[in-house]
């Protein structure tokens, strides 16, 4: 899911709010190869009198009609604290069980939220993609572009079995390693990864101290085995310290805004945000130490 947020539902008519939401709605279908044939809008008030305008402006503005039944494109609009969200579907069904997870584990990310944040690494690049605290493997199983090899990075050893299990049942293990190691002090060579994408903790295996400081280390890691230019796609429900750790960095720039993305988890939903980043120039970055 994706959200856009407004301070009333009304809110969604504005011009550029709607534009943008076509524009991502496109840009989504594209990138998964679907085009959608019918879209629904589920909300409170659906048959109001600022319900129906919404839905006629989304008609208008995507092009697509409304479906009787269940609908190709599942948008939901959503009360999220102050503000309001456009909440997209990413998948022209629910996909987020896949036939690979033959191994749980606890914090998994949602395969359809992995597949996304792969396809947000736009343009696609090939050579070595890195995935920081791998856990079981969804981020490595759900990987587009070109990719000549993949790393997977993670100090458990439950992770590391249950991402070999995913891995040997997806037919997607070919190339890929699996690294037990700590994020602060990555076993990867200076200036050798193409892409790195992490789906980051954020304390629901119980390692809540100590994680701004983890990832400020994960930060200036992934800037050491990077060079100019490279992507770096995290997740995260720790908006704060991923907000003030952009903040001025000088190693790696926002490409594209943020998304919030709404998964289930056995506490109920919960909504982490996608941050879509790009290494700048290393001579305005932090120094890189030697190749090891
Ligand atoms: C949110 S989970 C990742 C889940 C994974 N995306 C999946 O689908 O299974 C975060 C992972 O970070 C790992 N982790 C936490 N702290 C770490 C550290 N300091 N070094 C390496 N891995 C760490 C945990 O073992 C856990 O597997």
């Amino acid at each position: 899911m994706i959200s856009f947020r407004t301070r009333a539902p009304s809110g969604l008519l504005a011009d550029a709010t709607l534009r943008d939401a076509a524009d991502e709605i496109g840009r989504l279908s594209t990138a998964i190869g679907h085009r959608f044939a019918t879209f629904r809008l589920s909300a409170a008030g659906r048959e109001s009198r600022v319900m129906v305008a919404i839905r006629a402006a989304l008609r208008d503005r995507l092009g697509i009609d409304e479906g009787d039944g269940p609908a190709e494109l599942a948008l939901a609009l959503r009360r999220d604290g102050q503000d309001w969200s456009l909440l997209i579907r990413l998948s022209p069904r629910p996909s987020s069980s896949r036939r690979w997870r033959v191994r749980d584990y606890p914090g998994a990310l949602d395969a359809t939220i992995a597949f996304a944040m792969h396809r947000l690494m736009d343009p696609v690049v090939d050579g070595t993609l890195v995935n920081l605290a791998c856990g079981s493997g969804t981020l490595l199983i759900e990987r587009g572009g070109d990719w000549t090899r993949s790393i997977g990075v993670d100090q458990s050893d439950e992770a590391l079995v249950a991402a070999s299990a995913n891995l040997a049942a997806s037919r997607r293990d070919r190339d890929v390693v699996l690294v037990r190691d700590a994020l602060a002090n990555l076993p990867i060579s200076s200036g050798t990864a193409d892409g790195i994408v992490a789906d980051l903790p954020f304390g629901m295996l119980g390692e809540r101290v100590g994680l701004a400081d983890l990832y400020g280390q994960v930060f200036n890691e992934a800037a050491r085995i990077t060079q100019a230019g490279a992507r770096f796609i995290v997740v995260s429900t720790r908006r704060r310290t991923m907000v003030e750790l952009l903040d001025g960095n000088t190693n790696w720039r926002e490409y594209r805004p943020s998304l919030t993305v709404s998964m289930p988890s056995r506490g109920g939903p919960i909504t982490p945000r996608i941050f879509c980043l790009e290494r700048v120039a290393p001579e305005s970055g932090i120094p890189v130490d030697g190749l090891r």
